[in-house]
């Protein structure tokens, strides 16, 4: 039997999105170098601990597991950190996926869900965006997405390597059964640091900036459960093997969120007193990101499950509450 290969598949989206293609008794194989992943957000999926340069290594998994579908999830992630140190972020994300690709193309493995963002777009013009929006990408992050986007139209003639792009917006929330979610080392999303101020383990959370031309200030975000996007890629997938065209489809529910409306509706949810404090603006950070996912919802029937803040919030809090200290005991 054939198997899919999540690449980066024990990080934070990667994880709940094996999870649901394992649910559905989806033959599969996960590929991590365990940089930012946890072999825990994995229990009982088949596992190899690897590099993306490794280039025959992934050749070796691809013959083994006889993989016909990839899903890339392998990079990095940190807007700040890609804007000074940017050879971390082309080596890996870039250079990372030509050698996936030269994989990929050895072994003719012809599909690849792609994990793309809403950073390729860059400060936009109109809100909500459509795919079809001028990319600007701010930040180096941004950059190297918006690169790959761009190799993978390449190698579709040449190689018959058919994609889908999936830009996601703002990724939050965890599995309802609270055994995976979110953690990062060092932790830098606004849901998990609030979440955090709420069980004490910080002692405020900073506002990054309340100048910006937003109803109360704040930065404006498209906030979209972890496991819609799980259920985005199992479509993607099913797209690709059903012989469907490449694409690029955004991800997120359409409506936005201010950085103090997160705040209080964590403090709903949570019943605990929170603490915020006002700083000045973080660097690269856009006002406002709302995405229109007309696209995916017409063309795959995506349609979001846990579009409400509130909900998102609540699964994300019985992950943290449960593992206040993450995968590590
Ligand atoms: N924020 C704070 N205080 C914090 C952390 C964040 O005010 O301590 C604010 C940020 O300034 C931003 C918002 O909360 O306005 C969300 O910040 P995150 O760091 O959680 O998320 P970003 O919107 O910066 O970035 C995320 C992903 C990126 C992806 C982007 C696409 O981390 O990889 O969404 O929208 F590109």
């Amino acid at each position: 039997m054939s198997s899919i290969l999540i690449l980066g598949g024990a990080g934070y989206i990667g994880s709940h999105t094996a999870r649901y293609f394992k649910d559905r008794g989806r033959e599969l194989v996960v590929y991590d170098n365990l940089s930012t992943g946890f072999r825990d957000s994995v229990k009982n999926i088949t596992f190899v601990e690897g590099d993306l340069h490794d280039t025959r290594g992934l050749e070796r998994v691809m013959e083994r597991h006889r993989v016909d579908a990839v899903i890339h999830f392998a990079a990095f992630s940190q807007v700040g950190e890609s804007m000074v140190n940017p050879e971390k972020y082309y080596y890996n994300n870039l250079a990372g996926t030509l050698s996936v690709l030269r994989a990929m193309v050895n072994q003719q493995v012809q599909n690849i869900v792609f994990s793309s963002t809403a950073a390729v777009y860059g400060d936009p013009v109109r809100i909500p965006i459509v795919e079809t929006a001028d990319k600007k990408p701010k930040n180096i992050y941004g950059k190297t997405k918006l690169i790959i986007e761009n190799i993978l139209k390449d190698y579709e003639g040449p190689y018959g390597v058919r994609s889908v792009c999936l830009r996601y917006f703002n990724a939050a929330g965890a599995h309802p059964d609270a055994t995976i979610g979110e953690s990062h080392r060092p932790e830098s999303h606004l849901i998990p640091l609030v979440l955090q101020a709420a069980l004490g383990q910080r002692d405020h959370l900073d506002i990054f900036g309340d100048d910006y031309e937003t109803p109360d200030g704040t930065c404006v975000r498209d906030y979209i459960h972890v496991m819609d996007l799980a259920d985005a890629h199992y479509r993607a997938l099913e797209h690709l093997q059903r012989g469907g065209a490449s694409a690029a489809y955004n991800l997120g529910n359409g409506s936005g969120f201010s950085v103090r409306q997160v705040i209080e509706a964590a403090r709903y949810v949570t019943g605990r007193e929170i603490r915020a404090e006002v700083r000045p603006r973080r660097a690269g950070d856009p006002a406002i990101l709302i995405a229109s996912s007309d696209r995916i919802s017409r063309e795959l029937g995506w349609q979001p499950k846990m579009p409400e803040l509130d909900r998102i919030i609540a699964t994300a809090w019985e992950w943290h509450r449960t593992h206040p200290d993450g995968y590590e005991r």
